[in-house]
């Protein structure tokens, strides 16, 4: 979908050529002499039409506007919450239809902030959004330009970017967590990232099965035995930053199929386990957003990915694996192998002296059951790292929980065999394992990220979310915007494959 951001005035829009017109109607609209706003105020006071987020109300061929279909979308306080179930509402009433180019009006509120405009990208984005890569004959997205209208673009544009930007990433993140594992598999993950890699400032190294054996990474290895599919261990870079810049290090859940091996899954949505790599797919869609916003700062992204099948050579319960960091792990069930690969990437991440970690994973079916699909789970010790992500979660509406991380949860991990179980009990699930990751963390600022919940919605509307690609480049544009000077988006040497430039700012 390609954006345009453009000033215009509730009289101007009306001679604006485009297939449909949304307008965003505010609480407490007084009508102008334009026709917009007579319209909304009349809808209004007729109550045909309540200005609530998520209200719409269609019209067609409105004498005086020239776009052939005007929706009237409630936005109720205009927040960026507001705006996106404004938005999601009125985009799902428009793909339906045949409407090529829409133009989505903030010319009827009073006051326009950034975040307001983001808000508005991300949300058209997102509800029209459709996976075809596995269909032989995808019905086509016809909804393909949308142009924002706004009293003054320039005082908006910083929003307009970051929303172009960071829904590239969405996207990507998306299009691999939807992949059918037979069309994602590790192979295929890391030569999505070596075409990433071809982007301004990105960089990527694979491993396969001999490097990691060399690393001495016995835990994600040992997930990877049951299955002839081979492993991949991918390391992008993104340099935005001075070399001797500490990097941030995102280290995101890779397993592209997850049948829980020899202690193998109900069959009723298994499916739903190829799902298993969104914290993967998540890194890859902050890459590619970084790619475009290019903010000043060093981050490196690490997915350990492989498949959890049971083979004749899989992973056993009651098994004793060494890990990278040369503790023993005595793999109770083999379910629980998310905390296995993830363990040897916070280890190998120890090398790049991290200003911070941050992990991500679909981790366990416990943290469903205490947060739900609303907010992602979020485990650190650092206040400071903490706050940033709880912060960061809010300003992108990609909302997070903290969770606790008391010692005392760790007894359950205890066993004779090792030095410690890959399990504990049931109770607690989320942050006993939370506490498995939090021993193989180094001396550096450490977080996780739960995403069980929030990666990806099952039933009748199926499919990956995205989720957390906006909460992560938030935190990364904050941590980029408080330390660094900024940097030119000056395309690195080497030439690059890609990318129509998707967007345009008039003033
Ligand atoms: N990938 C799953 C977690 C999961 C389950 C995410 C359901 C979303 C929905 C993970 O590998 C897993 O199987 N975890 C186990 C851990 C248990 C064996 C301690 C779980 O949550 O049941
Ligand atoms: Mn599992
Ligand atoms: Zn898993």
């Amino acid at each position: 979908m390609d954006f345009e951001l453009k000033t215009l005035t509730l009289a101007t829009i009306c001679n604006e050529k485009a297939d449909a017109l949304i307008v965003l109607v505010p609480e407490g609209l007084a009508a102008g002499d334009d026709p917009v706003s007579a319209l909304a105020a009349l809808a209004i006071q007729s109550g045909d039409f309540e200005a609530k987020p998520g209200k719409l109300l269609s019209a067609y061929r409105t004498a005086g506007i020239a776009a052939p279909r005007v929706l009237l979308a409630g936005v109720g306080d205009a927040s960026p919450k507001s705006v996106r179930t404004a938005l999601i509402a009125a985009m799902n009433t428009l793909k339906t239809g045949n409407a090529q180019r829409a133009i989505v009006s903030f010319n009827a509120l009073t006051e326009l902030q950034p975040e307001m405009v983001r808000a508005a990208v991300v949300a058209c984005s997102e509800a029209v959004y459709a996976y075809a890569t596995t269909k032989s004959k995808p019905a086509p997205v016809k909804l393909q330009r949308v142009l924002l209208a706004v009293a003054k673009a320039a005082s908006v544009k910083a929003g307009f970017d970051k929303g172009v930007g960071l829904v590239k990433g969405i996207e990507l993140a998306k299009e691999w967590g939807n992949r059918p594992a037979n069309h994602a598999t590790p192979t295929l993950l890391a030569e999505a990232a070596q075409e990433l890699a071809k982007l301004p400032r990105l960089k990527v190294e694979v491993l396969g099965p001999k490097e990691v054996a060399k690393l001495g990474m016995g835990s994600f290895m040992a997930v990877a035995q049951g299955t002839a599919e081979p492993l991949r261990f991918i390391v992008l870079h993104y340099e935005g930053a001075a070399k001797a810049d500490a990097p941030v290090v995102l280290i995101g859940k890779g397993i592209t199929f997850d049948s829980g091996g020899i202690s193998i899954k109900p069959s009723a949505e298994m499916d739903e386990m190829k799902f298993d790599m969104c914290g993967a797919a998540s890194v890859l869609g902050t890459f590619r957003a970084l790619a475009e916003l290019q903010p000043s700062l060093n981050v490196v992204g690490l997915i350990p990915a492989c498949e959890n099948l049971l083979g004749e050579r899989a992973v056993k319960p009651g098994d004793v694996v060494t890990s990278m960091s040369g503790q023993t792990i005595e793999i109770l069930n083999t379910d629980a192998e998310g905390r296995l690969v993830l363990c040897d990437a916070l280890t190998y991440a120890a090398r790049f002296k991290p200003a911070a970690v941050i992990d991500i994973a679909t981790l366990t079916g416990a943290c469903v059951v205490a947060l739900g699909g609303v907010r992602s789970g979020l485990f650190s010790s650092n206040e400071a790292l903490a706050g940033a992500l709880a912060k960061a979660g809010d300003s992108s509406q990609d909302l997070c929980w903290r969770m606790p991380l008391d010692d005392d949860y760790a007894d359950g991990l205890k066993t004779h065999f090792a030095d410690v179980a890959n399990v504990a009990g049931r109770a607690g699930g989320a942050v006993t394992a939370a506490k498995f990751l939090q021993r193989f963390v180094g001396d550096f600022p450490w977080a996780h990220l739960d995403i069980a919940g929030t990666a990806w919605k099952g039933g009748a509307a199926k499919g990956a979310t995205g989720r957390p690609v906006a909460l992560l480049v938030d935190y990364l544009l904050g941590q980029a915007s408080a330390t660094l000077p900024p940097v030119k988006a000056t395309p690195k040497a080497r030439p690059a494959k890609k990318t129509a430039p998707a967007s345009k700012t008039q003033a």
